[in-house]
């Protein structure tokens, strides 16, 4: 190769480098220039046959051109790439014109909203909210309620067991009301407590009225004085704003069993003209409870009640089954997505009926 050869060989890349319109392109003349069987590089190897006065000539000049076809190829690509980008950008871009795609918003689930309505209630009588784990132990779900060994609750057919025992060799279990969250408060809170317990809790129970999962709102009360009365004014309260119905709401109190209280109720409301349903227990804390929680019985007394919050909520809204709260099924969910929440109305429903000290 002489002079003239290697100039024209320079001139040709450089040319080819410049009309490239693509980074592909220059890529393809990167290989057909400087790959292993390029035309650089095949006359810096061919250089071994030169003779050697030419050698170190010729070497300087096919050097000199690699280094210009190189920084041509770095400069070009440099101008392309950008372009590129911007192209590939300008392809995919926003149509403005397409119609936009509907925007699903999701809505609190029913059972949501109304442990939210009855936590505001129970709030503007001053309780406050505690909660407690769904994996519970032996010890705070049945033996520091007073339930005693033999109680049917205790049995498999109606308590979901864990795999895994606690450190008194007892297996956990998926706490089957809320109650044991009483338990949790009394050891850790000295009287006078005024707690509400919304939460989920389990049972092995179904069918159109028993889901396996359910959800309860526990109320407790202790202090020195409340009692018996004091909780019927306190439900009946919270009933009359729950249900915006001031005049038309009835309660039955039906004496009842609960380990953990004693007197026991059952509760029972009757809205305007529906049927009675009973909607929970209730009753004074027993004193073996308050033992249990190291709060001694003969100062401190109080009360205690545990009300089915799904029960509240389909008699609330009219829903006749309760399955479909566990279900999500999004149509039944939207169905009954209800009218955002009137906190102030439902407070202002507080009458301060039945006289508790609250
Ligand atoms: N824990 C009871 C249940 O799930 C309900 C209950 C009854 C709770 C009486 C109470 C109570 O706090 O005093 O069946």
């Amino acid at each position: 190769m002489d002079a003239d050869a290697i100039n024209e060989m320079n001139t040709e890349i450089i040319d080819e480098i410049n009309r490239a319109h693509t980074t592909k392109a220059l890529e393809d003349i990167r290989v057909r220039a400087l790959g292993k069987s390029g035309r650089i590089t095949l006359a810096l190897k061919g250089l071994a046959d030169v003779s050697p006065s030419q050698r170190k000539d010729m070497g300087f000049k096919l050097n000199q051109v690699k280094i210009a076809a190189t920084k041509a190829l770095d400069e070009r690509i440099a101008e392309l790439e950008p372009l590129e980008m911007q192209r590939a950008l300008d392809e995919n871009s926003l149509d403005a014109t397409l119609p936009c795609r509907p925007m699903v918003q999701g809505r609190t689930h029913p059972v949501f909203q109304v442990m939210d309505e009855v936590a505001a209630i129970f709030a503007a009588m001053g309780f406050t909210i505690a909660q407690g784990p769904d994996i519970e132990d032996d010890f705070h779900n049945f033996t520091a309620l007073n339930i005693p060994e033999s109680h049917p609750a205790r049995q498999m057919h109606d308590t979901f067991y864990l795999n895994g025992n606690d450190e008194n060799g007892n297996p956990y279990l998926l706490r089957t009301h809320t109650s044991p969250v009483q338990i949790r408060t009394m050891l850790k809170q000295k009287p006078p407590i005024r707690i509400i317990v919304p939460g989920r809790t389990y049972r092995v129970d179904s069918d159109a009225t028993h889901s396996p999962t359910f959800h309860q709102v526990e109320g407790l009360v202790i202090d020195e004085t409340s009692n018996m009365a004091h909780l019927k004014g306190c439900m009946l309260d919270f009933l009359q704003a729950f249900f915006e119905a001031e005049d038309g709401i009835e309660l039955r109190f039906r004496p009842s069993f609960f380990p953990f209280t004693e007197p026991s109720a059952e509760v029972d409301v009757k809205i305007r003209d529906w049927n009675w349903l009973e909607i929970a227990g209730a009753g004074m804390v027993h004193p073996n409870v308050l033992r249990n929680c190291g709060i001694d019985p003969d100062k401190y007394q109080g009360f205690a009640f545990g009300m089915g919050l799904d029960r509240i909520a389909m008699l609330k809204y009219g829903i006749p089954d309760l399955r479909p709260f566990f279900t999500s099924d999004v149509r039944w969910l939207k169905h009954h997505g209800f009218a955002p929440l009137d906190i102030p109305g439902l407070i202002q429903g507080l009458s301060g009926n039945g006289g508790a000290k609250l």
